[in-house]
């Protein structure tokens, strides 16, 4: 997901992430999971997202953290 440049730190990025996991959750799904840019992680476990795993490399787009969270 991205938030345009000139857009960000606006809350765009909440709305969005919680318009996603509310679908999710209407289909009965518990957990979400992504893989996160290294630079947006912190996004990330601002709206309750947890990291596992080892970080990894994306040709082109560097590292990358899978995060997951479990939907209450
Ligand atoms: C990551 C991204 C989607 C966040 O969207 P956004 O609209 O800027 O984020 P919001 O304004 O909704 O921020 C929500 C919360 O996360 C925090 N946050 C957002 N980006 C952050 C960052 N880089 N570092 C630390 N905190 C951050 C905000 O401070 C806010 O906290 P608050 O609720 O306590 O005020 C956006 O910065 C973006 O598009 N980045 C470039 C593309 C990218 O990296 N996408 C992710 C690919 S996995």
């Amino acid at each position: 997901m991205a938030i345009l440049n000139y857009q960000q730190g606006k809350g765009l990025g909440k709305l969005v992430l919680n318009f996603a996991e509310n679908h999710i959750k209407s289909l009965g799904i518990k957990i979400v999971w992504c893989n996160a840019r290294e630079v947006a992680t912190k996004f990330y476990v601002k709206n309750d997202y947890s990291i596992f795993g080892e970080p990894f490399n994306i040709e082109g787009i560097g590292t990358h953290y899978a995060m997951f969270k479990v939907l209450n």
